[in-house]
């Protein structure tokens, strides 16, 4: 199957899986129990603060990739040495938010580029977080004081992620067509706020279930909640998956 984004991937490896829970043992458990389904697993700061690096290690030695999800966010030195820090630990992917701005995106590109050439390591996925899918157009313009539209501000992010060099961005799948539109196929787009016509939005404001967000060019589906909240979570993913072949 091939996306807009143009990168052939069968519907499992198109699933990232949310391990947002604290404990070290569980997550493994799950990884254990959902990696002939799931391509990525995605640690967040709840997992990562409670178990540490550690967490990426042992899932990588069950053969599985990482998406670290700290949303680096800080001043150009501290957030590039962070992302020397998430290279070397062996993530597929981590994320930092385009809200901090070119210089600080450019240098943590640059930093990670050279530190990867000169270790011989595989360099990770770099993302620029857009605007959170939990924040809606009324919050990005009374709370956070944006005053052009919610389209405008996440097409205005990504301009900036790809001029910094990153490789794409985190967005919710209702802007991915204008990214696709405006910035090409090469340019990854990774959608969190995914829930499939049975699951609840919970605290997820802007969503689009799997197949919208697939048809509408999305790389990559972050799922959580929607997944592991169900009374049987791997039925779950077979109804995703099959929902995502069906585009
Ligand atoms: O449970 P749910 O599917 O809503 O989980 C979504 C996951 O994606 C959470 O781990 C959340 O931190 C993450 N995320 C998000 N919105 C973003 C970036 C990441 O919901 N813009």
């Amino acid at each position: 199957m091939t996306a807009k984004g143009g990168v052939k991937m069968s519907a499992g490896e198109r699933l990232i899986l949310a391990l947002d829970v604290s404990e070290h043992d569980y997550a493994i458990e799950l990884v254990e129990k959902f990696k002939d389904y799931v391509g990525i697993f995605k640690v967040g700061p709840e997992l990562f603060t409670s178990s540490g690096p550690k967490i990426v290690e042992d899932i990588n030695k069950k053969g599985k990739k990482v998406f670290l999800d700290l949303k680096f966010h800080d001043i150009p030195n501290t957030v590039s040495r962070a992302a020397i820090a998430a290279a070397r630990l062996g993530v597929y992917m981590f994320n930092v938010h385009a809200s901090g701005g070119l210089e600080m995106m450019r240098k943590c590109r640059d930093s990670v580029v050279e530190t990867c050439l000169k270790e011989n390591m595989e360099r990770p996925k770099i993302l620029g977080v857009t605007v959170l899918t939990s924040i809606s157009k009324d919050v990005l313009r009374d709370e956070v004081g944006i005053q052009h539209s919610l389209k405008t501000h996440v097409k205005y992010l990504s301009g900036l992620v790809l001029k910094a060099g990153l490789d794409g961005v985190v967005a919710s799948a209702r802007e991915v067509s204008i990214i696709r539109n405006h910035y090409g196929k090469g340019f990854l787009i990774v959608t969190p706020g995914i829930r499939p016509s049975w699951s609840p939005p919970d605290d997820q404001k802007r969503t689009m279930t799997p197949r919208e967000a697939i048809r509408e060019g999305a790389d990559y589906l972050v799922m959580g909640r929607a997944i592991l909240q169900q009374a049987d979570p791997l039925k779950a993913i077979e109804l995703i998956t099959l929902e995502i072949l069906a585009v």
